[in-house]
């Protein structure tokens, strides 16, 4: 094992402040942390491990770290991957930046872990449905060709950040707020767009789920269709999937090879709300049928965490598989 020298960018940020819990939790070992966000944060500091570290401002990569956690935006990502991969740190990134970059994997180890073997120096988180969706996919691509993919994503506020939060329970406060973060008011809302909508119709997120989903199961032809909604939940993103399979898997054989999916838990009797779920480690999968119109299609219901598996503890997977630590 190499001891690792971490540095966190975003540290004060909703993936951040979850990205300390999680080394906290699973105990990582960890030679030295630094912790970096904006001016605004200048002067805090942040509870870890029974002491408190100073935030500091980005201004240089920093001196002895060998591994960098960011989180932030895609333009600091855009100025910092580069500058930490220069010096030798390894990064993985947050940002959608470098996820469609042949040279950075873009990683969910229970996927494609063998991925993170071509890294060099960069590995990319993927977006937050998508992370939550691919493990069940994976497992079902895994028996049989996959024809299509209906990706319908419920997703929740959290998944823009600390001041989408901020809005949505301003929002709830008071019934005159005006949204700022989002394009339509999100308290008691749905609404259909997650990013701005691009030329021919979908959303920045359908074409990050649509691009990111083909990556990492390694099927660049595989057809998705996807929705994106926001919806007002605080944590925890869902999606109802319709799968058609090119041969007629029956229902055992996919509750089998679901059941064997490590990251994700199958139930075959209840169902999970992203409300039950916050905080969970794992992807819970449920609802799981065959259309009674063509025996090629399977339907089922997924729910995650955003902050854990969509964010925050798998990136920090990510940096125990790189660095040779064993998972708790
Ligand atoms: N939220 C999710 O569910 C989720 C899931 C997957 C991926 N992501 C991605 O993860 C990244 C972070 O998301 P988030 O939800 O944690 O956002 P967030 O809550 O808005 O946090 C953003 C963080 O970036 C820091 N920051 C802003 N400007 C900075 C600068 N110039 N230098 C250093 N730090 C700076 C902020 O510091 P201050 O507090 O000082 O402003 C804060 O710590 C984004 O790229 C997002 O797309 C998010």
């Amino acid at each position: 094992m190499t001891p690792i020298r971490l540095a966190v960018v975003g540290a004060t940020g909703l993936v951040g402040r979850t990205t300390l819990d999680i080394l906290e939790e699973w105990n990582v070992p960890l030679e030295s942390l630094r912790l970096f966000a904006s001016e605004e944060s200048r002067g805090k500091s942040v509870p870890f491990r029974g002491r408190k570290i100073a935030v500091e401002r980005l201004e240089r990569v920093p001196d002895g770290v060998n591994a960098a956690i960011l989180a932030t935006s895609r333009a600091i990502s855009r100025r910092w991957v580069p500058a930490f991969r220069e010096c030798g740190v390894t990064v993985i990134d947050h940002s959608s930046e470098f996820r469609m970059h042949a040279d950075v994997p873009l990683v969910i180890p229970e996927v494609n872990g063998h991925t993170l073997r071509d890294h060099r120096g960069a590995v990319a988180n993927p977006n937050c449905s998508a992370s939550i969706v691919v493990i069940p996919l994976a497992a079902l691509a895994r028996i049989a060709e996959m024809k299509t993919a209906v990706v319908d994503t419920y997703q929740s506020v959290s998944g823009s950040g600390q001041d989408a939060l901020a809005e949505f329970e301003n929002e709830l406060a008071d019934a005159s707020y005006s949204p700022r973060v989002f394009p339509r008011v999100i308290a008691h809302n749905v609404f259909p767009q997650i990013g701005v909508f691009n030329d021919v119709g979908p959303c920045d997120e359908e074409q990050k789920v649509v691009q990111e989903l083909q990556k990492m199961l390694e099927l660049p032809q595989l057809h998705i269709l996807t929705t994106t909604v926001r919806v007002p939940v605080r944590i925890g993103h869902s999606a109802a999937l319709s799968v058609e399979l090119a041969r007629d898997v029956r229902i055992d054989e996919a509750e089998a090879a679901l059941s064997a999916m490590p990251g994700m838990v199958y139930e075959r009797t209840t169902y999970r709300t992203p409300r039950e779920i916050a905080g969970r480690q794992e992807v819970f999968v449920s609802r799981l049928r065959k259309s009674p119109h063509d025996p090629h299609w399977l339907q089922f219901w997924v729910t995650g965490d955003n902050l854990r598996k969509g964010a925050a503890s798998n990136a920090v997977q990510i940096l125990m598989e790189l660095f040779g630590v064993m998972m708790p």
